[in-house]
């Protein structure tokens, strides 16, 4: 059973999410894929090489084919701004347009199709999860990151830093905040184990 005060407060961070974005005025996305393909040229250096990792500390570089366009550039743009930290990403963020920003991020999405499938059994804790990041963890909202595929232990590694808040977020900070480490581990490893997100290929 769910116990119902969490439920409550997760209701309750939902609404609070949802006038943050429209107090944000966040636009969608509309960049040229085909623009976007020429620019990521180095980002798939590391994002389009199957099992490519991060040094010191070591954990996946994320999968990014089939990410959801919008959330591509609010991540960017938090790299830029050093809401996110990781040296490489920011100097890789702080030289691109917006523009760059919306066509890289459009091709990005166009690489995979990722619809929802079927949920395996859910894990109690990520019933908070559902209404931004959806059953199986494709997100229903351009705004949100599709997790369903990404790899466990990047996935574990950002819900950490929410934690710690090392990684600025005023919606997830107070989800992950939430979690135990063994209830981290256990999600991240479930919403890996979807069907989702890819690597892109060198094509
Ligand atoms: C040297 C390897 C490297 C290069 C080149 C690189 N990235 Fe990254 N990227 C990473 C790593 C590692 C992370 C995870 C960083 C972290 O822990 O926050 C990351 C994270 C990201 C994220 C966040 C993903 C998420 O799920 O939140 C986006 C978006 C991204 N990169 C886009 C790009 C784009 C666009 C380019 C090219 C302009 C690029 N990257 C170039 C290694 C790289
Ligand atoms: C109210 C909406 C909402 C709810 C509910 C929510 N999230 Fe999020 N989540 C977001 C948003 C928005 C972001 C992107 C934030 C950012 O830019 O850093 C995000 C980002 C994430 C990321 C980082 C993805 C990436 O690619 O780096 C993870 C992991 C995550 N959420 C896991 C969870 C888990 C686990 C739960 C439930 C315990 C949860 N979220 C509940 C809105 C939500």
């Amino acid at each position: 059973m769910l116990d119902p005060k969490l439920t409550k407060a997760a209701s309750r961070r939902v609404l609070a999410a949802a006038a943050l974005l429209a107090a944000s005025g966040a636009s969608w996305a509309q960049g040229d894929p085909a623009d976007g393909r020429i620019l990521a040229e180095t980002c798939l250096g590391c994002h389009g090489i199957q099992g490519y990792m991060n040094a010191y500390p070591n954990y996946h570089v994320p999968k990014l084919g089939g990410q959801k366009a919008d959330y591509i550039v609010a991540a960017l743009n938090a790299y830029k701004a050093e809401q996110r930290p990781h040296a490489t990403m920011h100097s890789q963020a702080a030289t691109l347009s917006d523009e760059d920003m919306q066509a890289i991020a459009a091709y990005f999405e166009s690489t995979a199709t990722v619809a929802p499938a079927t949920a395996d059994r859910l894990p109690q804790q990520a019933a908070a999860c559902v209404a931004c990041h959806g059953e199986t963890g494709v997100a229903p909202s351009p705004a949100f990151p599709t997790l369903a595929g990404q790899y466990a232990d990047y996935l574990a590694r950002t819900l950490r830093e929410y934690k710690s808040g090392e990684r600025q977020n005023a919606i997830m900070a107070g989800f992950a905040a939430q979690l135990g480490d063994e209830e981290i581990e256990e999600l991240a490893a479930w919403y890996a184990g979807q069907d989702g997100l890819v690597t892109p290929g060198l094509d």
